[in-house]
């Protein structure tokens, strides 16, 4: 066996990013998905794109355009701001290029799934801190093994459990760690506060977002990151694909920061939202639910999980079976969709439950 047969062998035994089933005709609410944002506002944002756009020309300056508009959106300079393909990708490039089998990453247990399987796939090794049975984590325990860590990565809040350290505590985190710091802030329109200003202060930070969830574009796969210039350099220049992103995605994320004001709403009201599906999934006293900072709720089904994921589908419902996560065996994630979509579930799960 020849050597790239032997390296085929070898990551063949790994899983890989495990994406939810394809169920046709369901509510999906599998995913962390925004559907409050209109399927209207995303056609009226593709269309408008479209009418910007000559796909027989490479994108050559229209980059830079979004990198503009992303620096007024976000009150950032724009030689801090660079893009990726998703943020999956931003973070895919940040660890193939800077980490490799010696580098400590320090994270939660559980953490995104998709970093995890990156790690794994360059073999770069993972001290991970479990979170309690409260679905919290602990910080001094952080910062006790931050100590012998390379980089920390963590998603704020956290996929699955919808944790958030506070803002008190992160900082405290960040700033007492040497490395580099992944602040990986996906939900972060969701939750109370978010971390970036505090780039502008701390080299060692790397704050990620994506217009996936607080914009509702997770098909144009339009992910972006702050961090130091000097970093945002050579990740642009040197790093990144000469053109990541496709002509209509990056002429449609201009387009969706001209209309903040729609996402803020949606942000409103899937918080609203998500406060009616923990306390009507609480009132049941059949789960244990836990608090959520993003638009998602996490729950522990109590052995039920199985039974319940599959009479969901059959009513046409599609949540995340996530299975045991610390000392509860049975976690189901359900997204927080429209209002129509949040009585649909609850409904469900009542019915389920009589
Ligand atoms: C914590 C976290 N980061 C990043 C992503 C991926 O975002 P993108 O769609 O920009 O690749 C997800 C998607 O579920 C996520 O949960």
């Amino acid at each position: 066996m020849n050597w790239f047969e032997k390296k085929i062998i070898e990551l063949s035994k790994l899983q890989g990013y495990q994406k939810p089933e394809k169920q046709s005709e369901t509510l999906k609410l599998d995913s962390n998905e925004n559907f409050v944002i209109s399927k209207q506002f995303q056609k009226d944002l593709i269309d408008a794109a479209k009418k910007n756009s000559d796909v027989r020309e490479y994108p050559l300056g229209s980059l830079e355009k979004l990198v503009i508009a992303l620096s007024k959106f976000l009150k950032v300079s724009p030689a801090m701001i660079g893009v990726g393909n998703g943020s999956d990708q931003i973070l895919d490039l940040l660890l193939s290029n800077f980490c490799n089998k010696k580098t400590r990453v320090l994270t939660s247990e559980p953490t995104f799934g998709f970093f995890e399987e990156r790690c794994k796939l360059y073999s770069i090794p993972t001290v991970k801190i479990p979170f309690s049975k409260d679905m919290t984590l602990d910080l001094e325990k952080f910062l006790q093994k931050s100590k012998n860590a390379d980089l920390l990565y963590l998603d704020s809040p956290n996929n699955p459990t919808g944790f958030q350290f506070s803002k008190k505590e992160l900082e405290k985190l960040i700033k007492n760690f040497a490395g580099p710091v992944i602040i990986d802030e996906a939900y972060v329109e969701f939750a109370d506060f978010s971390i970036l200003n505090l780039v502008k202060t701390q080299k060692n930070l790397i704050v990620v977002k994506t217009f996936s969830k607080e914009f509702g574009l997770a098909g144009l796969r339009l992910g972006y990151f702050i961090a130091n210039k000097t970093l945002i350099d050579v990740f642009s220049r040197v790093i990144q694909y000469p053109y990541p992103l496709n002509t209509i995605a990056i002429e449609s994320g201009i387009l969706a920061l001209q209309k903040s004001k729609l996402m803020y709403e949606s942000a409103t009201l899937i918080k609203k939202e998500r406060k009616r599906i923990i306390e009507n999934l609480r009132k049941t006293e059949t789960f244990e639910v836990f608090d959520s900072k993003a638009n998602f709720v996490l729950f522990d089904a109590k052995g039920a999980d199985r039974r319940i994921h599959t009479a969901l589908i059959e009513q046409g419902i599609s949540v995340r079976k996530l299975g045991k996560i610390g000392k509860h065996e049975g976690c189901l994630r359900v997204t927080v969709g429209t209002k129509e979509m949040n009585s649909k579930f609850l409904l469900a799960i009542r019915d389920l439950l009589q």
